[in-house]
């Protein structure tokens, strides 16, 4: 049997994770969309220089989500096999693995638009177009999509008891 404190504190822990992944989605979604509208290689910069910390956010939060989500399967008996459970641990896979792709080409315009910045220069061709690569963004949008998704399955928990 386990002890209610437990089970209530691996949840606390499990929603700070999905906290932190959610508002890092939304820091590193914010500055990358800002920075793709600014023509200052410095602003770009900087800008960039804040999705990656919102970047971190969501590395950090996967992991305490995931890690603490998983444990309350098991503590709570929810059991794999139920959908909602299923579908989370599938939909979180999907997130790490197009989040990762996805998150390349902001990667790789924040260290092209450092370097510029250092030199003066404006914004070359090839910042703008990692900047505005459409497969890069999809791939993010999808990414908070599936989040999203997450959520709903969390609290909606379809196939399992109201509880
Ligand atoms: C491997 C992936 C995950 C697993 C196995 C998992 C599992 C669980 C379990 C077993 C609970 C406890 C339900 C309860 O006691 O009511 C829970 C609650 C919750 N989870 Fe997750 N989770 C995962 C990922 C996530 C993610 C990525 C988010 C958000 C971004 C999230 C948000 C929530 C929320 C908001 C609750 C509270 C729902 C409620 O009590 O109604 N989870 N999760």
């Amino acid at each position: 049997m386990t002890p209610a404190w437990l089970y209530d504190l691996v949840l606390c822990l499990h929603l700070l994770g999905a906290f932190s992944l959610v508002s890092g989605t939304v820091v590193a979604g914010v500055a990358f969309e800002v920075a793709r509208r600014r023509t200052s290689c410095a602003e770009i910069a900087l800008l960039l220089g804040l999705a990656r910390i919102g970047a971190v956010l969501v590395v950090g939060g996967t992991l305490f989500a995931a890690g603490f989500g998983l444990w309350l399967v098991n503590l709570g008996h929810w059991g794999y096999g139920t959908p909602w459970v299923d579908a989370a641990i599938g939909l979180l896979t999907m997130v790490v693995v197009i989040g990762s792709i996805g998150g390349q080409r902001p990667k790789q315009a924040r260290k092209l638009a450092t370097g510029l910045a250092s030199e003066g220069l404006p914004p070359s061709p090839e910042l703008r177009s990692l900047l505005d690569d459409r497969m890069a963004i999809v791939l993010n949008y999808l990414a908070a999509a599936a989040l999203l998704a997450i959520i709903v399955l969390m609290v909606v928990k379809p196939g399992s008891p109201h509880q």
